[in-house]
Order: C-alpha cells, then sequence, then structure tokens
C-alpha cells in the first residue's frame, strides 16, 4: 500500500497507508487526518481540501486543472506549491507523498 505523511501545520505528523484509487483527500478523512475537510466531497468546488505538496514531488503529481487554479485563486495562506488534494489520486508511484496542512482548515 502506498504511503502518504500528512504534517499538520503545528508539526503533528500523521503516516497513512493509503488506497491507491482514491484521492488523497479522501485518504486523509479516511484516516481522520485533522486539517483537511473536504467540504464538497472531492467535486473541486471548496478548497477546504487544500495542502501544500512537498515540492520533491511537484513533478510527479498531474498539473493543475482550471478549476482548482480558480479555487486557489480565492483560498487562505495559498503558496506556490498549493494544491487540492481532491485533485491528486493516489497510485503506487506516489506512495510516500508528504502533504503539508494550512492552518486555515482547523
Ligand atoms: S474537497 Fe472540495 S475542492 Fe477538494
Amino acid at each position: 500500500m502506498p504511503k502518504i505523511l500528512f504534517i499538520e501545520h503545528n508539526g503533528k505528523q500523521h503516516l497513512i497507508d493509503a488506497e491507491a484509487g482514491k484521492s488523497v483527500m479522501q485518504n486523509a478523512l479516511d484516516n481522520l487526518v485533522p486539517g483537511i475537510v473536504g467540504e464538497c466531497g472531492g467535486a473541486c468546488s471548496c478548497a477546504t481540501c487544500h495542502g501544500y505538496i512537498d515540492p520533491a514531488w511537484a513533478q510527479k503529481i498531474p498539473a493543475k486543472g482550471e478549476n482548482e487554479e480558480m479555487l486557489l485563486d480565492g483560498a487562505m495562506h495559498t503558496e506556490p506549491n498549493s494544491r487540492l488534494t481532491c485533485q491528486i489520486m493516489m497510485d503506487a508511484e506516489l506512495d510516500g507523498l508528504v502533504v503539508r496542512l494550512p492552518i486555515s482548515q482547523y
């Protein structure tokens, strides 16, 4: 099973066994990781699944879509490596993915 390391804004770490074929957001919710809300259920319409993708992984995940760009433009505390985690599907290639979580989702 691929793993994802989530790091809360306060540094608390959550290493989870992720399910391939489910989004990073859904994997966080399934494992009760604090700091990801996922209010719209992954429909790319709420931005409450915002996370910072570790730069080491930036080239390995798919590029942002237009909707994701627009939502991130209106989100709080964004950084160049901000992504909506509902738009990133887990697979074996992403084993070890590191995602930091913004303070605004607590
Ligand atoms: S869960 Fe709503 S945009 Fe990702």
